[in-house]
C-alpha cells in the first residue's frame, strides 16, 4: 500500500518564467519574450493586442525571470537538498531553433539543457522535460501567424528531433505541450495566435488545435523511433467542473464543461476526435482542414501517462449565471460557497484533487502524474530572515493527503508530483513575482528589482521530510541549517 517505491517526488518550472537570459546563447525571441506585465498583458495574451502596439518602457518580466539560466548550479543542489527525485522544467524553444527556421540546432542551446541535465543526474534526480510550455519563436508566428499554420508541425518536429537525439540517454519522461487546453483561453501566449479583423475565432482555435494535436502524435512517434523507452505525455489544465445545483441542467452543464477541457486528452489519449466534439464542429459549422492521413497518425500515437495541473476545481450553473465569480487558473468559475481562496481569488479545494484525479484515470485508464499543483501567495521575509509559509505548507499538506487517497483507497495509478514553481518564478497570469508558489523564496520584486538571492522557506524543511518518508509524515518536520 502506499505511493510507489519510486514515486517521483519533485518540483516544476518553466523556462519562460523562470529562466531569463532571453537573449544569451543565441536564443531568438518567443512569444513569451513580447508579454508585458500590467494591464495590457491580458489582452497581448488572448491575441487580441498586438505586442507591436505596446507602449515603449514596457516591462517583460520574462527576460530575467530569476535567472535560472546562471543559477542552475546552486538551484538543482537546492533541489537536491529537499530529496528531489524528479525536476519537471521545459525547454525554450528559441534557444535551441532561435527563428524556428534553422537547418542545424543552436548548439549553445543543447549545451546548456545538457548541463543542466547533467547536474540533474548527479544528484539522481530525474528530469521530466515539457517541450513546449508556453513558447514559439516569434519569427514564426510572425511569418507563419503561429500554430493558425500547418507549417508549424514540421517547425517543431525538427525542434523535438534535435532534443530527442541529444537526449536519447538523459531524459526519459517528456510532455509534448503544457496546458494544451490553454490554446482556448490564451490563445497568443498558448499557441502564437493573434486575431485579424472579422475572424472567426472558433474557427481558428479548433484548427491550430488540431495543428498541435497532429504534433503531439507526430512527436510521439519520433520519440519512440529514437527511444522506444521514451514515455511521452499530454499535460492538461485540470480541474473538475462541479454543478452549482442538482438541477439536472446545471447537471449537464458542468458535464458539458468538463468535455471542453477533456477534448484535446481525449484526442492525445484515445487517439480520436469524440463524438461530442465532432458534433460541436458541426453545429458550429466549423470545417477543419486535415490531412488524409491525420486520423491515422492521432490513432497510432497516443500518450504513455497523463499529465495534468491542478489548482482547484470549478463551479458551473445554468440557473444562476449571475452568481458571484471568483478567479481560477485562467478560467473564471462561479463562486463556491464551501471553499476558502487564496490572496487571487483562486478556490482551495484539496477533495477536488481525489476527484479529479478519478475522472482522469477511469477515462483513461493511463497513470496519472501531476506536474503541477500549489499556492500563490506573497511571502514575507522575517526579520531573522527567515519566511514562515505556514499556509504553503496547509494547502500542500491537504492536497498530498487526498493525493494519497486516491492511490491508496481508489487505486489510481500516479508517477508523480511535482508541485509548481518549486523556487519562486513569474507569474504566467499576471506576470507578478509576488504570486509565489516556491519552497526556495527569491529576491525580487514586482518591478524587477532584488538581488536574485535564494532563501528556503519552512515549506522547504517540511517537503523534504515528506519526501523522505514518501508522504508518510505530513505533520512535523525540523528545521536544519544548509
Ligand atoms: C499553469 C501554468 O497554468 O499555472 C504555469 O502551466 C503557471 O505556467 C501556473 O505559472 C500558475 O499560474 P500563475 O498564473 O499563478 O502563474
Amino acid at each position: 500500500m502506499g505511493l510507489r517505491k519510486d514515486f517521483l517526488w519533485g518540483g516544476a518550472t518553466a523556462a519562460n518564467q523562470f529562466e531569463g537570459g532571453y537573449q544569451t546563447g543565441g536564443k531568438g525571441l518567443s512569444s513569451v519574450d513580447v508579454i508585458p506585465k500590467g494591464e495590457n498583458r491580458f489582452p497581448v495574451m488572448r491575441g487580441e493586442m498586438d505586442y507591436r502596439t505596446l507602449p515603449q518602457g514596457s516591462y517583460y518580466p520574462a527576460h530575467e525571470a530569476v535567472d535560472f539560466y546562471h543559477h542552475y548550479k546552486e538551484d538543482i543542489a537546492l533541489m537536491a537538498e529537499m530529496g528531489f527525485k524528479a525536476y519537471r522544467f521545459s525547454m525554450s524553444w528559441t534557444r535551441i531553433f532561435p527563428t524556428g527556421l534553422e537547418k542545424e540546432p543552436n548548439e549553445a542551446g543543447l549545451a546548456f539543457y545538457e548541463a543542466v541535465i547533467d547536474e540533474l543526474l548527479k544528484y539522481d534526480i530525474q528530469p521530466i522535460v515539457t517541450i513546449c510550455h508556453f513558447d514559439a519563436p516569434l519569427q514564426l508566428i510572425e511569418e507563419f501567424g503561429g500554430w493558425k499554420s500547418r507549417q508549424m508541425i514540421d517547425c517543431y518536429l525538427a525542434y523535438c528531433q534535435a532534443i530527442f537525439a541529444r537526449f536519447k540517454d538523459k531524459v526519459k519522461y517528456w510532455m509534448t505541450f503544457n496546458e494544451i487546453n490553454m490554446l482556448m483561453h490564451l490563445p497568443f501566449m498558448g499557441a502564437g495566435i493573434r486575431f485579424e479583423e472579422g475572424e472567426n475565432k472558433q474557427q481558428v482555435l479548433y484548427q491550430a488545435a488540431h495543428h498541435e494535436l497532429v504534433a503531439s502524435a507526430k512527436a510521439t512517434a519520433l520519440a519512440k523511433s529514437i527511444n522506444p523507452d521514451f514515455q511521452i505525455g499530454c499535460m492538461l489544465a485540470a480541474g473538475q467542473y462541479y454543478a452549482q445545483t442538482c438541477h439536472p441542467n446545471d447537471v449537464f452543464d458542468a458535464l458539458d464543461k468538463n468535455r471542453d477541457n477533456f477534448f484535446f486528452i481525449d484526442v492525445q489519449s484515445r487517439g480520436y476526435y469524440p463524438a461530442y466534439a465532432l458534433k460541436y464542429l458541426e453545429r458550429e459549422g466549423i470545417v477543419l482542414e486535415m490531412d488524409a492521413t491525420d486520423g491515422q497518425v492521432l490513432r497510432d500515437n497516443t500518450v504513455d501517462y497523463i499529465g495534468f495541473s491542478y489548482y482547484s476545481s470549478r463551479l458551473t450553473g445554468t440557473l444562476e449565471r449571475e452568481g458571484e465569480q471568483t478567479a481560477g487558473n485562467v478560467f473564471a468559475t462561479l463562486r463556491n460557497p464551501y471553499l476558502d481562496r487564496s490572496e487571487w481569488g483562486w478556490q482551495i479545494d484539496p477533495v477536488g484533487l481525489r476527484i479529479t484525479m478519478n475522472a482522469l484515470y477511469e477515462r483513461y485508464q493511463k497513470p496519472l502524474f501531476i506536474v503541477e499543483n500549489g499556492l500563490g501567495a506573497v511571502d514575507h521575509v522575517e526579520e531573522d530572515g527567515m519566511i514562515h509559509d505556514s499556509y504553503r505548507i496547509a494547502y500542500l499538506k491537504d492536497h498530498i493527503s487526498e493525493m494519497i487517497k486516491a492511490v491508496e483507497l481508489d487505486g489510481v495509478d500516479l508517477l508523480g508530483y511535482t508541485p509548481w514553481g518549486c523556487i519562486d518564478l513569474v507569474s504566467a497570469s499576471t506576470g507578478e513575482m509576488s504570486k509565489r508558489y516556491g519552497f526556495i523564496y527569491v529576491d525580487k520584486n514586482d518591478k524587477g528589482e532584488g538581488s536574485l538571492k535564494r532563501i528556503p522557506k519552512d515549506s522547504f524543511y517540511w517537503y523534504k521530510k515528506v519526501i523522505a518518508s514518501n508522504g508518510k509524515e505530513l505533520d512535523t518536520f525540523e528545521k536544519s541549517s544548509l
